[in-house]
């Protein structure tokens, strides 16, 4: 009798041991999406490659549009279709809100005190409704309208001086959108165009800060995924985002220092983007106290989020013209019919100009300049597609993929604007298989500025000039290969000719 009631309780706590041990397999619990089998330390990160949006969509060909891969220590997602990009920004946003912690966001972002790498909380949420409610807002934006006319005309008028002369289209559409953008984000401009101009910075130091910026803000950084190899700094990134931050933070308090110091002391009418962020830190109703940190961490958004991601759409917007002049011809019609030859582009003019808009979306289903959103972090399990993913599991959604699904363009690789003519398709991200602006609560808040800056830079520019390679070369020798980053550009920059195309008059 002993002895049985001894065997019972044995029995009883072998089941219990094995029982934990079977709920508690993550093997049984938890069905995870497929993906490539990790190297041991390592995971997947070899096959990124220098492009890998490139990459994953192809291993997508072979494990889905969702798969599940380890770079370094670390789960990543990658979302490569409309359908699950739905999933994911819309479904389940609230969850996938976040972002993780890596370097980028703490050592050039002021310790996640920008919008960009701010965790999903009261912060965000704050600055947020600062953007899109103070900064953002149409009447705003109307209101430094004047801005980006004057230095819309100062491009092309450097431009009608280079007539039939090879000029770099990258230096000069970037010259154009740091100048209008900082002004009006800073008002003065606190960098000097020329040699002999003294000023806080040059204009190729500024522009070189932003690169470094985006360039570093994109990057596979090994410490973020083997947190253990952290300290070596391996690759030496962390070193040079600490240096870009010192040389932002002396920009940005210079900035602050002269706007405090130029405020008048009653009735103050913000003058440009920053004064609205020093009177919003002023604010005692404020949630969350806006500090000093937080106040140049959202400026350096202002000022990155603006310079780059326009430039380099509308550069690849000349790449795909001038490979297909036809398309270029048809659009500079639309032009002669609406707006005539005695007057430049408005920016309320794209109404009328369906062609040239539909050009712009063709740009951006192609190439998307966020050709992998921004990482998102879950932030609890959840379930998506039929697959457990757990909490801290970091998602990445592949637009460039997005744009090239089969299953939702016809001819995917080929720019062909006509597809989205007489169609409604919205690019803000409610139209998930054209995602430039990503989608949900952390898709670009600029949007609205961005979108009007390039409309009006591509239509003025195919309306002022006739655009030619230099001679000996062809529309098959454009290179379309690409730099990889937070924004993704033309790996090689191109020379192009331009010959005016209005009466000389207009271009004084
Ligand atoms: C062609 C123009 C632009 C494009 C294509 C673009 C694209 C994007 C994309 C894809 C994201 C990530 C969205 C996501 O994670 O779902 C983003 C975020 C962001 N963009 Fe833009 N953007 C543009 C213009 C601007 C402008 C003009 C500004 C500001 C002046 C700006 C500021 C930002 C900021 C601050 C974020 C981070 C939002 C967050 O994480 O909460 N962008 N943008």
């Amino acid at each position: 009798m002993e002895n049985s009631w001894v065997v019972l309780a044995l029995a009883g706590l072998l089941t219990l041991v094995l029982l934990s041990k079977f709920l508690h397999s993550p093997r049984r619990k938890q069905n995870l999406p497929p993906g490539p089998k990790p190297w041991p330390i390592a995971g997947n990160i070899h096959l990124l490659g220098s492009t890998p949006h490139r990459s994953l969509h192809e291993l997508a060909k072979r494990y889905g549009d969702l798969m599940l891969l380890k770079f370094g220590l670390r789960n990543v997602l990658i979302a490569s279709s409309p359908d699950m990009a739905r999933e994911f920004l819309k479904t389940n946003d609230a969850i996938w809100a976040s972002r993780p912690e890596l370097a980028a966001g703490k050592y050039t972002a002021y310790n996640y005190c920008d919008m960009t790498w701010a965790r999903y909380g009261p912060f965000w949420r704050q600055a947020r409704r600062i953007y899109l409610n103070e900064i953002f807002n149409p009447k705003r934006l109307d209101s430094f309208e004047y801005i980006r006319i004057e230095e819309r005309h100062n491009l092309i008028s450097r431009l009608f001086a280079l007539s039939g002369k090879p000029i770099l289209l990258r230096d000069h559409l970037t010259r154009y959108t740091l100048t209008s953008i900082s002004r009006t984000v800073l008002s003065g401009k606190y960098f000097s165009e020329s040699p002999g101009q003294r000023s806080m910075v040059t204009l190729e130091k500024l522009q070189d800060m932003l690169d470094k910026w985006f360039l570093l803000n994109g990057v596979i950084n090994i410490g973020d995924w083997i947190p253990w190899l952290a300290f070596l700094d391996l690759q030496g990134y962390v070193k040079q985002m600490k240096e870009l931050h010192r040389n932002f933070d002396k920009f940005h308090n210079f900035v602050l220092d002269d706007h405090k110091a130029n405020r008048g002391e009653k009735n103050f009418v913000p003058r440009d983007m920053v004064d609205v962020l020093l009177q919003q830190a002023e604010d005692p109703n404020l949630e969350v106290k806006l500090t000093t940190d937080c106040v140049k961490g959202l400026m350096q958004d202002l000022l990155a989020g603006g310079t780059d991601t326009s430039a380099t759409t509308v550069e690849w917007a000349f790449y795909e013209l001038l490979r297909q002049p036809k398309i270029m011809k048809k659009a500079q019609q639309e032009l002669d019919l609406v707006i005539s030859h005695d007057r430049w582009v408005q920016e309320n003019d794209y109404t009328q100009l369906p062609y040239i808009e539909s050009i712009i979306k063709e740009t951006l289903r192609l190439h998307p300049v966020s050709t992998m959103l921004p990482p998102r972090i879950a932030l609890e399990d959840c379930h998506v597609a039929g697959y457990d993913i757990p909490k801290g599991t970091i998602l990445m959604v592949n637009t460039w993929s997005i744009g090239r699904n089969s299953q939702h363009w016809e001819s995917p690789e080929q720019f062909i604007p006509e597809r989205f003519e007489g169609k409604n398709i919205d690019v803000t991200g409610h139209h998930f298989a054209l995602l430039p602006f990503g989608a949900g609560r952390r898709k670009c808040p600029g949007y609205s500025l961005g979108i009007r800056i390039i409309r009006a830079t591509l239509a003025n520019l195919l309306h002022g000039f006739s655009w030619r390679l230099p001679d000996g070369m062809s529309p098959e020798d454009i290179s379309m290969e690409e730099i990889y980053g937070l924004t993704t550009h033309p790996k090689v920059a191109l020379d192009v000719m331009t010959e005016p195309r209005l009466p000389n008059h207009l271009y004084k």
